[in-house]
């Protein structure tokens, strides 16, 4: 397959960008999408020409590094994955591929596709942690934990903090994220002691951060890669009422 791409490069962070020509040929449509852009980057570096930035890591949808916007859609059209998971087939021979950073403001450009995304580690930063001393791995049974609770845990820890969420939000709202965070220590027994404090300063780095609020378009939850449920939101929303009303009454 052959595939024509326009791609995002920019020097620096203070450097304005711009969509650059490329065409790489004989594309395996088995190829990944990175790999694909390891095989562009071969090409430059024998051209002599300076190789595309982009970040991966785990290549398998696990760490959350690779954030790239494929023809305007965050992650690509290969919806639920992230763009580690992305295929060639998935594309038409010939097809023009347009690939960009993410765009948020709260994540700044640093080198063509790479962007900062550490305001998210400072949402974590403020909250997404138990600080009791948990010991050991306990035997399954001796934390009664009910089932609904247990699987949504589970769901809403899935969230591999890739950002595609606020990408994807016209807001630039990371609020999936930041609820996901949220909710799967609030669910637990070991998270309740720092339930309040928790959300609360999560939601204030996360507004001081820059990002946007929810208006409830479900950009976030159509690009999610590990299809977290936007109604992870509406329990951040009711854990921070909640704990808003508690500190007012001064409990
Ligand atoms: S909620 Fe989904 S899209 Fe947002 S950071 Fe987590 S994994 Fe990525
Ligand atoms: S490189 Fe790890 S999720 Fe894509």
């Amino acid at each position: 397959m052959n595939f024509h791409l326009r791609i995002w490069r920019q020097k620096d962070r203070q450097t304005p960008g711009k969509l650059i020509d490329y065409d790489v040929r004989d594309i395996s449509p088995n190829t990944s999408f990175l790999e694909m852009l390891d095989i562009l980057n071969e090409n430059l570096l024998q051209r002599g020409e300076e190789p595309v930035a982009f970040d991966s890591d785990c290549r398998e949808g696990i760490c959350g590094t690779c954030c790239l916007t494929v023809n305007g859609e965050a992650h690509g059209p290969d919806h639920p994955g992230a763009v580690c998971e992305l295929y060639m087939r998935k594309f038409r021979d010939r097809a023009t591929i347009t690939i960009e950073p993410f765009r948020v403001g709260a994540f700044p450009i640093l080198k063509d596709l790479v962007i900062d995304r550490s305001a998210l580690d400072r949402i974590v930063q403020a909250g997404g942690f138990i600080s009791a001393r948990s010991g050991s791995a306990p035997e399954a049974n001796s934390i009664p934990i009910p089932k609904r609770d247990a699987d949504l845990a589970m769901e809403a820890a899935a969230c591999i903090g890739c950002g595609a969420c606020a990408a994807a939000c016209p807001n630039g709202s990371a609020m999936l994220f930041t609820s996901a965070k949220v909710s799967h220590l609030a669910l637990l027994p070991q998270g309740h002691p720092e339930r309040e404090g928790r959300v609360l300063k999560m939601v204030e780095v996360m507004d001081a951060e820059g990002f946007g609020n929810c208006t409830n378009t479900y950009e976030c939850e159509a690009v999610c890669p590990v299809e977290i449920s936007a109604s992870f939101i509406a329990k951040l929303n009711r854990e921070y009422a909640s704990a808003r009303f508690r500190r007012s009454v001064g409990e």
